[in-house]
């Protein structure tokens, strides 16, 4: 939520034609319906800062993501990764700094459901599904919610919804479970799960924090699969502590941010990263 009072809240319009044909259907090309990415880059953040009683969690941070790019974030504990998220998806206002979706959608004016809306998904760390439904119908639910629109045009797309289900079902390695009780999967399961879930709202951009966390090493390299997968259907941003999942998204040539106390200390190839000094001092050589 926007909790500055000072700002008003500029909710965006209900907007069908981003989800339904503006964003490109899975494994077809990058997005982008009313995001305007006409320069690249989907999300832009611009010397952002966040106070909690003076101490700086985000200080002066600047960062761009490209469209289509899968992003790696690490840094040590406490280095403003999380709170970073909290300021895109409107969960925290930033005391300063510009914060965009693409070039024009400016997301400091606006609350967490239009943000959600204007296509950022978000998955926290523990996995968040229907535990009593179906692993089918938690795609089902989650392609319903917040969608007024959707029920009118139910009728036309039912054979639409069903064809994604089934689609995000194959992308997430869940069809055999289809009709399992979504309480009943291991835990890599439940997290695949719910990124199908978010996938059903067709994602400009999807942020992920710590989705290895609690994963067998087998489930995180499913996880990163998947991902690897999701390439040019959503643009996605990935923070993680797990250097060997890092490793697998980064692969040689995938750009890597690391952060510390609230803004960018390295950036570039996994490689350069860690051959960097200051990133050795920090994080990695602790
Ligand atoms: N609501 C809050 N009130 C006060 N301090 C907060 C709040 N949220 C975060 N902080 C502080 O801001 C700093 C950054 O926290 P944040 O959770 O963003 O770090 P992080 O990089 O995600 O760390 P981790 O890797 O442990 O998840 C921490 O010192 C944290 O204690
Ligand atoms: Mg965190």
């Amino acid at each position: 939520m926007n909790e500055n009072p000072m700002v008003p809240d500029l909710d965006l319009p209900e907007a069908p034609g981003r989800s339904l044909s503006g964003v490109a259907s899975m494994g077809h090309a990058v997005v982008s319906g009313e995001i305007d990415v006409s320069h690249g880059t989907i999300l832009y953040l611009e010397d952002v800062t966040v106070s909690f009683d003076g101490f700086r969690a985000l200080n002066a941070l600047t960062l761009a993501i490209d469209v289509g790019e899968l992003r790696c974030i690490i840094g040590p504990n406490g280095a403003g990764k999380t709170t970073m998220m909290d300021v895109i998806t409107g969960k925290t206002a930033p005391d300063h700094g510009k914060v965009f979706l693409g070039q024009s959608i400016d997301l400091t004016r606006m609350i967490e459901p239009s943000i959600a809306r204007a296509g950022i998904g978000r998955k926290f760390q523990k996995p968040t599904v229907f535990e009593q439904h179906p692993v089918w119908e938690n795609l089902e639910l989650a392609m319903k919610t917040d969608k007024g629109w959707w029920a009118s045009l139910r009728a036309r797309l039912d054979r639409d919804a069903q064809a994604r289900i089934e689609e995000t079902l194959a992308l997430i390695g869940l069809e055999s479970e289809a009709r399992r009780l979504a309480g009943e999967l291991s835990h890599g399961q439940k997290q695949r799960l719910e990124i199908g879930m978010l996938l059903m709202q067709q994602p400009a951009l999807l942020l992920l924090d710590e989705p290895a966390a609690g994963m067998t090493d087998d489930e995180t390299m499913q996880l990163a699969e998947l991902l690897n997968h999701l390439r040019g259907t959503c643009s996605m941003m990935v923070v993680e502590h797990d250097m060997e999942f890092v490793a697998a998204l980064a692969g040689d040539t995938g750009k890597v941010t690391v952060m510390a106390e609230g803004r960018v200390l390295a950036h570039g190839t996994l490689d350069d990263v860690k051959r960097d000094e200051t990133v050795i001092e920090s994080y990695l050589g602790r």
